[in-house]
């Protein structure tokens, strides 16, 4: 995909209050890089915290099934988020030497919300806490792969 650099600065800007540097500068892009797969997984901590606030019933849950999507959505884009090996953040580097390991986990993620979404629109919101816990694998992967 071609990126026209003074749009991607102006969003940057706009957004994080970053400095841009341009493509060239590569720390940047390493930097980019990290806070990128960061803010995927600020998207699903935001979901995982809605369908949480939902389940307390005090809030109204005709939106449960669209936080379900929307962290089967950043789950996807983890997958391409992760791929190029940027050391720093919170990642343990082993993430690129067990790769297959950590985008299969990804892809479990991803197979089990889609049977979880498919569930909760056939048979209803009844059982989403447990589906919530069993499906997201967030604490099984920080184990390994999260500083
Ligand atoms: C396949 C592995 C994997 C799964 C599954 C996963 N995470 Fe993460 N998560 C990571 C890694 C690795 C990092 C560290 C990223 C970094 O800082 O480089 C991280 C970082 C985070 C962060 C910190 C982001 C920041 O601002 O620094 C949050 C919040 C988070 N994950 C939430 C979740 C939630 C909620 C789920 C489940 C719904 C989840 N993660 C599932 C691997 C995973």
């Amino acid at each position: 995909m071609k990126r026209s650099s003074s749009l991607v600065c102006s969003l940057v800007a706009a957004t994080i209050m970053g400095s841009c540097v341009g493509s060239a500068a590569t720390m940047a892009d390493d930097g980019l890089a990290i806070d990128y797969r960061q803010q995927v997984m600020k998207t699903k901590q935001a979901q995982t915290a809605a369908i949480g606030q939902i389940l307390t019933q005090t809030v109204p849950e005709e939106n449960i099934i669209s936080h379900f999507e929307i962290l089967l959505l950043a789950t996807r884009q983890s997958k391409a988020a992760f791929a190029k090996k940027v050391l720093g953040g919170n990642s343990q580097p082993i993430i690129w030497e067990r790769w297959d390991d950590f985008s299969a986990r990804l892809a479990r993620v991803e197979a089990d919300l889609v049977v979880a979404i498919d569930t909760l629109r056939t048979q209803g919101v009844t059982n989403a806490g447990e589906l919530a816990v069993t499906v997201t694998g967030c604490k099984d992967c920080h184990d390994i792969y999260k500083k």
